[in-house]
Parts: structure tokens; sequence; C-alpha cells
């Protein structure tokens, strides 16, 4: 078993968050810019357990010593039961990250991907895209309860998709390269507390929150149209009207509207919050020759955490 290494990267979803909890297509791609690193090395000498560093969550522990919903532990039960193991050898297992945590750039599901396709390799065990995808989907479902499976799927294929529940996957194919930039608003934010916030009011006033769930779901059907023929306009059209429709569900806040509001004056096509809402990344789509001037205005306001992302 030789010394192992996989990288995964974050995501970013375009269109139809929430909606896509409840049956809508949403589209979503993978940012190679940003991922996580797992590197497995085999324990040769004495009889060390398999121990886990994770500096950025200040992990160095026995895998033994973690719970058992864990979901490194998870994690490696099902890499086991996949690979029929009867038992997993000692290893040094080192899990890194350059993406936000509670962000809603994907951190936990690229963990969970590059985890789970490290232990494969290092462990001869046959995996296909899918099988990883369904090991870090059980992942997601212990961090947020009822995920629609999004996350683990664009990471784990590392290629842009329109997912939706119960349907094969569409991949994306574009005409041109897009740039577009991620902004991390500075608020933390947890997806499950804005799943759950979301299931609530759909519980209280169904045919409000059903109409516009739909309405997000007919958006992104047609945004996948100006997405692959990079319309512009009209992509940033939808990108805004998309920001609106997740304003009325609730998920947005003053800043996340904010920079919204800051990207379009600056001379963006559009501008949305991104994930589930309540803090996180938002997501700008500058007209290509006013990139630097969003760029500046976002720097001067404060809001110096950028990514550029070019999609194809
Ligand atoms: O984890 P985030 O912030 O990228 O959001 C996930 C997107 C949701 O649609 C809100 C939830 C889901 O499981 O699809």
């Amino acid at each position: 078993m030789a010394h192992t290494i996989q990288k995964a990267p974050g995501k970013i979803i375009l269109f139809g968050e929430h909606a896509v909890v409840y049956g809508q297509p949403a589209i979503a791609v993978p940012i190679p810019q940003r991922f996580a690193t797992v590197t497995i090395e085999p324990i040769i000498r004495g009889d060390h357990p398999t121990h886990i560093i994770a500096p950025d969550i200040d992990l160095d522990q026995h895998l033994s010593d973690l719970p058992d919903n864990h979901p490194f532990v998870l994690i490696c039960k099902l890499v086991k039961d996949h690979g029929n193991l009867h038992h997993l050898p000692a290893m040094n297992i080192q899990i890194s990250s350059t993406l936000p945590v509670a962000s809603g750039l994907g951190s936990g599901a690229a963990v969970s991907v590059a985890l789970a396709r490290a232990l494969c390799t290092f462990l001869g065990v046959s995996h296909s895209n899918a099988d990883i995808s369904g090991m870090a989907y059980e992942v997601e479902k212990i961090h947020h309860g009822n995920p629609s499976g999004i996350d683990n799927t664009v990471i784990a294929f590392q290629k842009g998709i329109l997912f939706q529940k119960q349907h094969p996957i569409q991949w994306l194919s574009l005409e041109h390269e897009l740039d577009f930039l991620i902004v991390n608003s500075g608020e933390k934010k947890s997806t499950k507390i804005m799943v759950d916030m979301v299931a609530e009011q759909l519980q209280n006033s169904p045919e409000r929150y059903q109409s516009i769930i739909e309405q997000i779901g007919s958006l992104t059907l047609q945004a996948k149209s100006d997405l692959e023929s990079a319309d512009i306009p009209e992509l940033g059209k939808a990108m805004h009207q998309n920001h609106l429709l997740l304003q009325q569900l609730g998920v947005s806040t003053p800043t996340l509207d904010k920079l919204v509001e800051i990207a379009m004056k600056n001379g963006a096509a559009g501008a949305k919050l991104s994930g589930a809402g309540g803090g996180g990344n938002m997501l700008i789509l500058p007209n290509t020759e006013k990139i630097y001037s969003v760029q500046n205005a976002l720097l001067h306001a404060g809001f110096t955490n950028i990514i550029q992302v070019s999609i194809h």
C-alpha cells in the first residue's frame, strides 16, 4: 500500500438552491481553485492505530477515539463495506482544505470525496464517481439532515451539472468560458438551519412557498440555455431574479443584499446569494469589461475575500 494523495474541488451553486431540495432542478459547477486534500501513509512498524490529523478543525486523534457518527469514521466504514474488507490496516491520514467552512463552497463534501477516494485508492478498492458521491451523500445527511445531493454529485464528478433528484445528471456544455466572482460575505451560516427554516415556512404557508420554489425551478431551466450559449445579459437577469426569489424564501441577509446591490451598481450583469444563504458566499457575473470596477467597488466596501473563477 503506497502513499496516496487525493484532492477534491469546492463547488458553487449557480441556480436553484433550496428549490432543489423539493425536486426542482439546480445548476452547480466545481471550483478547482479551492480544494480539500487527503494524504494517506501506511504505518509500517509497531502497533500504532490509525491516526487522523486535520489541523483546520483542530483534530489530531486516533480514529478509534472518534464517535461512530463522525464524518471521517463514517467514510472509513463505507469504504470498508464497499470493498468487502474485514478490517482496515493502520494508516496515518492527513486532511487539509483551502475551502472556507460553513460558507456554501462545499468544504464538507470536498473533504468527504477526497477522503473516500484516497481510502479506496490506498486500499485498492475499485470505485466509480457515483460510488464516491454516494458515500459523501451519507455524510451530507449528518451535516444537513435533508440534503438534495447536489454538493456531493458536482464535487465527485468534478463537472458542471444540472442536478434534479430522481433524474439522470445533465452535464453542462458551455459555448464560451464565463468569468464569475465569488465574494465571501464574512457571515458564517448553517445549511441545516436555513434548510429547516424553508421547510417550516413551506409547512406554514404551502401555497406561497411552493409557488416560489416552482418559479426558481423554471428560472433554472431557462438559465441553463443562457449559460450554455453564454448570453451574459440574459444570464445576469436570471441570476438577479433568482436572488429576489431567494429573498422571498427568507434566506438572504442585509449583507448579501448589499453585496448584490454593490455589484449591480458597478457593472455586474447579475448577482445572487449562493448556497443555503443566511451568510456565506455570493456569486457575481460581471460584464467582461467591468470586472475590475466591480472588484474595486467590493474591495472599497471592505469585502476583500474574492475568488475569480472561469466556468467552461
Ligand atoms: O451547503 P450549501 O450552502 O452549499 O447549500 C446547499 C444547497 C441547498 O439547496 C440549500 C441544500 C441542498 O441540500 O441542496
